[in-house]
């Protein structure tokens, strides 16, 4: 999808930052480094809209992205990085408790993995979550270019098998480098955002 505005609002180190609208927000998360932001600047049809870095787990904040005045993605840092303290682990606990419990205008979660490998306990967690606080939730499996062609339906089945996919929640091939993926994501999305 084409987008006249696409920016980022705030880069949020707490809720008093949070962007006061009411627009419907999708939340992005995944583990560091699993091309979270390559995924959002193919989404949104940017270059660099969304930081793509070398060194994994910069982003620590929770950064607020206006899509046209339309939406709001909310991309959350990226967590299982092996370097995190415990006090930032807590810190990042309350940070999704506090987005989750208090913030209304919630409507899904987009979570992104990497379809080479088996989601992790982290994936896990953050699935359910948000399965806790009912709320509809797609899985993009990204780098599907970088996995061998008669590999990709078994690690497919991985994926599901490890999170427990219901039939609802959409797994999704996904490539910020072919752009596979791009329109069924948005379908997902819009789904959940009307
Ligand atoms: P952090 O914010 O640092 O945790 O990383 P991130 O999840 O935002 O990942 P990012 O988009 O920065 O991508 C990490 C690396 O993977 C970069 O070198 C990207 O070029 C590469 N990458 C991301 N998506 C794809 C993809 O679909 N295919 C391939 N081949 N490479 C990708
Ligand atoms: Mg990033």
């Amino acid at each position: 999808m084409q987008f006249q505005k696409a920016e980022l609002v705030i880069s949020a180190a707490s809720k008093v930052q949070w962007p006061q609208t009411e627009l419907p927000e999708i939340v992005l998360a995944g583990r560091s480094n699993v091309g979270k932001s390559s995924l959002i600047n193919a989404l949104t049809g940017r270059k660099k809209l969304a930081y793509v870095g070398n060194t994994p787990g910069k982003t620590r904040l929770l950064n607020f992205f206006n899509l046209d005045d339309q939406y709001m993605f909310v991309d959350v840092p990226g967590y299982g990085y092996a370097n995190i303290s415990k006090q930032q682990l807590i810190r990042f606990g309350e940070m999704m408790e506090d987005y989750f419990n208090e913030r209304m205008q919630k409507r899904g979660l987009l979570l992104i993995v990497d379809a080479r490998h088996k989601p992790t306990e982290d994936d896990l967690t953050m699935i359910d979550f948000v399965r806790y606080y009912d709320l509809p939730v797609v899985v993009a499996a990204t780098k599907y270019d970088k996995v061998k062609p008669s590999q990709r339906q078994h690690n497919l089945k991985v994926i599901k098998e490890t999170l427990c996919l219901r039939d609802e929640e959409k797994l999704i091939p996904f490539s910020a480098e072919t752009k596979l993926g791009v329109d069924e994501v948005w379908d997902a999305l819009l789904e959940m955002l009307h």
